[in-house]
């Protein structure tokens, strides 16, 4: 009997603990479902903001002034060069890549953009006006 209840008492303080657990252990989501803020049915425009956005910190990668809406970046081509190659910069009147984009790990510069810098979207965003989805503290070193 006494064993029973003790190990009926010890299912109850672990479920409470795996409760506590549980809640304690979010995404950054939070509790929102997956389908309720889906980007996608939330369209928002990137906008050119006047300006532009400062640079936060040194190496930071600028962010984009322009739409990319449909910009394919694949093996066989890169939108993106279209533009930005040192080939054609002066003809589209953009800034060309920088140097830092010929080099690779090694540290050695190559005749052309270094793999790690192809896929120009994991470094580069558009500029938005959008509000942070989550709050965000970071202050740039010279404003601390
Ligand atoms: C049709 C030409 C064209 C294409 C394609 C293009 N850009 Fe641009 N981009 C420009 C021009 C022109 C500027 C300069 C605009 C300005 O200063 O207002 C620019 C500016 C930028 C800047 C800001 C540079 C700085 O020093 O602040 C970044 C970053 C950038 N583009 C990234 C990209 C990426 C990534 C892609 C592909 C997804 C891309 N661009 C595709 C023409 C293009
Ligand atoms: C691994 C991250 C990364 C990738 C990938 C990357 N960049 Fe950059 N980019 C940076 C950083 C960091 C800077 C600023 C410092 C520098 O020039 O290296 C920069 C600078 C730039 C600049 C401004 C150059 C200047 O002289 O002010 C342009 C334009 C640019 N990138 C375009 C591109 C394009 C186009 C691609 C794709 C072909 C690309 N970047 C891929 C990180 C990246």
């Amino acid at each position: 009997m006494k064993f029973k209840s003790f190990t009926a008492a010890l299912a109850v303080v672990l479920m409470l603990i795996g409760v506590s657990a549980t809640a304690e252990v979010t995404s950054l989501r939070g509790d929102t479902a997956t389908d309720e803020n889906n980007i996608a049915e939330h369209p928002r425009k990137n906008v050119e903001i006047d300006g532009g956005f400062g640079l936060n910190f040194t190496h930071q990668p600028p962010l984009i002034p322009h739409r990319i809406r449909g910009y394919k970046i694949d093996l066989k081509s890169n939108k993106c060069l279209q533009c930005h190659s040192w080939k054609t910069y002066r003809k589209y009147g953009a800034t060309k890549i920088s140097i830092t984009h010929f080099e690779n790990r090694d540290d050695q510069v190559l005749a052309d953009v270094s793999p790690r810098r192809y896929f120009c979207l994991q470094c580069h965003v558009p500029q938005s006006d959008a509000a942070p989805i989550i709050e965000n503290t970071f202050k740039s070193a010279d404003k601390q």
